[in-house]
């Protein structure tokens, strides 16, 4: 049936504006061939032309349409209904059924609409998503950093410290910026300002075990969370470990690439330990020759 339909439908939808389109009918009575005028759209057939007269057509009923000249016994239900994340972009009318689409931020697939995938901190889009394609994300190439999960934001170059005048503190990666200072800063600190700034998301970025995670956060990271809060997911240790980095006094951050170690989370300590050595600020001579004048 859906099949007739389709190609009934498929017929005359060039003619138009040539000339009425027909098609051809055997007459019930005589046998004879005869040449009926098809119905126009927003109308169907209601019976077939016969020697002495042409074809009757009749408008489609509410909720129904026919788009293109036809002989249809019957006008197509309007069968669309817009669902999640669509909106109607046309109402079904006599000569067309309901149009829906996507609504901003979302594209089309398999008759879905689907949000565009936000590519995470380290990645950036490529290509924008579409009303018919999904997000294209890249990891940031060497020299470029994304900080934020977002569908349209692309990774973008690391600052020049030099050009502001300012020292490199910490080299950029994939989710950060290099991170500008001056030796004043750093020195009168000891970076301890940039490293709780960078340390929360360092962990995030660390693909550390989860037990294992659970194990350094309850058993070097302080007594007082146990029994009071159940640290089972992620992001809840996550959320705990930037709480005790706020707090934490640049003794314990020093100290914390032993602590993994000891954990046997040996990757994430090493760069951790590099991180430190880099924020240390008797380098920052070395950094910045201008620093001597200081
Ligand atoms: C993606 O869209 C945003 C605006 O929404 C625009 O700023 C950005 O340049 C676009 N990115 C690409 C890769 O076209």
């Amino acid at each position: 049936m859906f099949a007739l339909v389709a190609m009934l439908l498929a017929f005359g939808t060039d003619a138009l504006t040539v000339e009425v389109p027909t098609y051809q009918h055997k007459d019930p009575g005589t046998g004879d061939m005869l040449t009926c005028t098809r119905c126009p759209p927003g109308t169907h057939m209601l019976s077939h032309c016969s020697p002495t007269q042409d074809t009757v057509c009749t408008r489609c009923p509410e909720d129904h349409f026919t788009q293109f000249w036809n002989y249809l016994p019957k006008c197509l239900y309007c069968s669309t209904f817009c669902v999640e994340n669509q909106y109607v972009h046309e109402e079904c009318s006599p000569t067309n059924n309901r149009v829906c689409v996507c609504q901003d931020g979302h594209y089309w697939y398999a008759d879905f609409c689907i949000k565009h995938t936000e590519c995470p901190s380290g990645y950036g889009v490529q290509k924008n998503g579409t009303v018919h394609s999904d997000t294209k994300c890249e990891r940031c190439p060497r020299g470029t950093f994304s900080a934020v999960t977002s569908s349209s934001a692309a990774c973008v170059k690391h600052t020049n410290c030099a050009s502001k005048d300012l020292v490199l503190a910490l080299k950029g990666n994939g989710w950060h910026d290099n991170i500008c200072s001056t030796c004043e800063n750093l020195q009168s600190d000891g970076g301890v300002t940039i490293l709780k700034r960078i340390l929360p998301d360092f962990f995030a970025h660390e693909k550390i075990r989860l037990y294992k995670l659970k194990r350094f956060v309850r058993h070097d990271l302080g007594q007082r969370i146990k029994g009071k809060r159940s640290l089972t997911s992620r992001e809840q240790i996550l959320y705990y470990i930037s709480e005790w980095i706020r707090d934490a006094s640049m003794d314990q951050l020093n100290k914390l690439p032993m602590v993994l170690g000891e954990r046997n989370i040996l990757n994430t300590a090493e760069k951790l330990s590099k991180i430190l050595k880099e924020l240390d600020a008797s380098n920052c001579l070395m950094k910045n020759t201008k620093c001597n004048t200081l």
